[in-house]
C-alpha cells in the first residue's frame, strides 16, 4: 500500500509567478492562431520571423570544430575560457595600456551570470545599503539582486510624457536619496526595456555624480555593436567613464545578442579597481563565488566568440552582420512608425525611431496590451515594450495592412489617445 507524507514542508511557500518574458513565451505556444506574432523576448528574428545564425558565427563554428583537440570536454579554469575574457575585455574597453592589470575579467553564463556574480561580488565587498535601479528595467535585475539580499531601489529613468528620459529627476532623486557606497545599474547602451540612452553629456554628468557621491557604477553591456551598428558608439558610455581616471566601475557584458550566441550562454564580467593590489584582492574573491554556484562557465561558445574576436577576417565580417541587424531592426522602426502616421493616429510616435536597440517601449497600458492579446494574438510584455525584431514587413503579417488600414477612419472617429493607441493594435488580425 502506497503512502504519502501527512504533511509538505512546501505548501506553506507563496506562489511565485513565472518570469514575465518566459511566462509570454508559454503563453504564446499555447495560442492556435496561424498568424499569431510574439514581439516579447529580446531575440532577433530575420525578415521570416527565424532565428538567424550569424554567418561569421557558422565560419568560426567550422574553425572550431576543426581545431577540436581532446582537451575539449576538461574544464576549463574557474575563471573560464582566458583567450575569451581578454578578448572581450579588450573589445569593451578598447586598448588600456598599463590599466589592464588594474581590470578583472571572468567568463560567466552570459549576461545574467555576469549580473548575478557582479551582485554576490559587490554584495560582500562593498556591502551597499541599496541598488539603484533605473525605473524601468530589464525584469532580471530585480530578480538578481533581491536574490542576493541588497535592498531594491528605482531611480527615474521614463518620462512617460515625452517618451524620453528623465534626465533631471535621474540626478535629483540620486544625488538626494542614494548612499555612499552604493551601487548603481547603468545599462551602457540600448536600454531594456525603453531603448532610451542618456546622450553624452548626460553620461557625463551621471558619471561625475557617481564620483561626487561614491557610487559605484554596474554597467549592464548586452548590445554592444548591435545597438547602432558600431562597436565604438556602443561602448562610448563605458570608456567614458573608465577614462575618467576617478571611478572603479564594474561590467556585465553579453554576447548572446551581438553574436546571437543566446543558447550557449557567452558572458564576462569585469571589475576596473583603482590599484593593481587591489584587482589582485578581487581576483581571488570572484573565482571562489563562481565555484561555488557554477564550478566554470562551458566551453563552446567561448571558443567561438574567442574565435570571431582575435581573427581579423572574422572581425570583420562580424561587424558586417551588426550593422546587417541594426540595419534590419532600423527599418522595422521607421516602418511602424511610417504606418502609424499614414493611419493619422493621434499622438506622438517619434519615440519609435529614436529610441535604439532591440526595444521600443510604446507607452502602452497592462489593459491594452491585454486587448492585443486576447483579440490580435500579438503578444508583448504588459509593460508595453515591443521587441522590434520580431516585426517583419510580411504583407499578410503587416500590422496595417489591407483591410486593416479601415483602422486609420475608426482612429478619426475616437478622441481618447489612450483608446486609439489600442485600437490600432486591436486591429491587427489577419
Ligand atoms: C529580454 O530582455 O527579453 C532578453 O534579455 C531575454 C531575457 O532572458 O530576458
Amino acid at each position: 500500500m502506497s503512502s504519502t507524507p501527512a504533511q509538505s514542508s512546501f505548501s506553506a511557500l507563496d506562489a511565485v509567478p513565472l518570469d514575465a518574458i518566459y511566462n509570454l513565451k508559454e503563453l504564446f505556444a499555447a495560442d492556435k492562431y496561424e498568424k499569431k506574432v510574439i514581439l516579447g523576448s529580446g531575440v532577433y528574428r530575420n525578415d521570416n520571423s527565424k532565428p538567424w545564425v550569424l554567418p561569421t558565427v557558422e565560419k568560426a563554428e567550422e574553425a572550431v570544430s576543426k581545431a577540436q583537440d581532446s582537451g575539449r570536454y576538461e574544464y576549463l579554469p574557474i575563471t573560464g575560457y582566458a583567450p575569451f575574457h581578454a578578448a572581450a575585455r579588450d573589445l569593451l574597453f578598447g586598448p588600456l595600456g598599463e590599466k589592464v592589470s588594474r581590470v578583472v575579467s571572468v567568463h560567466t553564463l552570459a549576461g545574467t551570470g555576469a549580473n548575478s556574480l557582479g551582485a554576490r561580488f559587490l554584495k560582500g565587498a562593498l556591502k551597499p545599503s541599496a541598488v539603484w535601479l533605473s525605473d524601468p528595467t530589464w525584469v532580471n535585475h530585480y530578480n538578481i539582486w533581491k536574490l542576493v539580499g541588497v535592498e531594491v531601489k528605482t531611480y527615474p529613468y521614463w518620462n512617460v510624457t515625452k517618451r524620453g528620459l528623465e534626465f533631471e529627476k535621474l540626478i535629483d532623486h540620486l544625488e538626494n536619496k542614494a548612499a555612499p557606497g552604493d551601487v548603481i545599474v547603468l545599462h551602457a547602451c540600448a536600454h531594456n526595456l525603453t531603448g532610451v540612452d542618456p546622450t553624452k553629456e548626460q553620461w557625463k554628468a551621471i558619471a561625475y555624480l557617481c564620483e561626487k557621491k561614491g557610487l559605484f557604477p554596474f554597467f549592464d553591456c548586452a548590445y554592444l555593436g548591435f545597438a547602432s551598428g558600431n562597436l565604438d558608439e556602443d561602448a562610448w558610455a563605458v570608456r567614458y567613464f573608465e577614462s575618467r581616471g576617478t571611478l572603479e566601475m564594474a561590467v556585465a557584458q553579453s554576447f548572446s545578442k551581438n553574436m546571437g550566441l543566446y543558447g550557449e550562454r557567452v558572458g564576462a564580467f569585469h571589475l576596473l579597481a583603482a590599484s593593481t593590489d587591489a584587482a589582485s584582492k578581487a581576483k581571488g574573491h570572484l573565482p571562489r563565488l563562481q565555484r561555488g554556484q557554477v564550478s566554470q562557465p562551458p566551453t563552446r561558445g567561448a571558443r567561438i566568440a574567442a574565435t570571431i574576436l582575435t581573427a581579423p577576417d572574422l572581425f570583420q565580417s562580424w561587424l558586417l552582420d551588426l550593422q546587417e541587424m541594426s540595419a534590419r531592426i532600423k527599418n522595422m522602426r521607421q516602418m511602424l512608425r511610417d504606418e502609424l502616421m499614414f493611419l493619422g493616429t493621434p499622438g506622438n510616435w517619434d519615440h519609435i525611431t529614436s529610441q535604439i536597440g532591440m526595444f521600443s517601449y510604446t507607452g502602452l497600458t497592462p489593459e491594452q496590451v491585454a486587448v492585443l492579446q486576447a483579440d490580435s494574438h500579438v503578444y508583448l510584455l504588459n509593460s508595453g515594450r515591443v521587441s522590434i525584431a520580431g516585426c517583419n514587413d510580411h504583407e499578410e503579417c503587416k500590422v496595417y495592412s489591407g483591410s486593416n488600414r479601415r483602422c486609420g477612419k475608426k482612429i478619426a472617429e475616437l478622441d481618447d489617445v489612450e483608446t486609439v493607441e489600442a485600437s490600432l493594435f486591436y486591429d491587427f488580425k489577419g
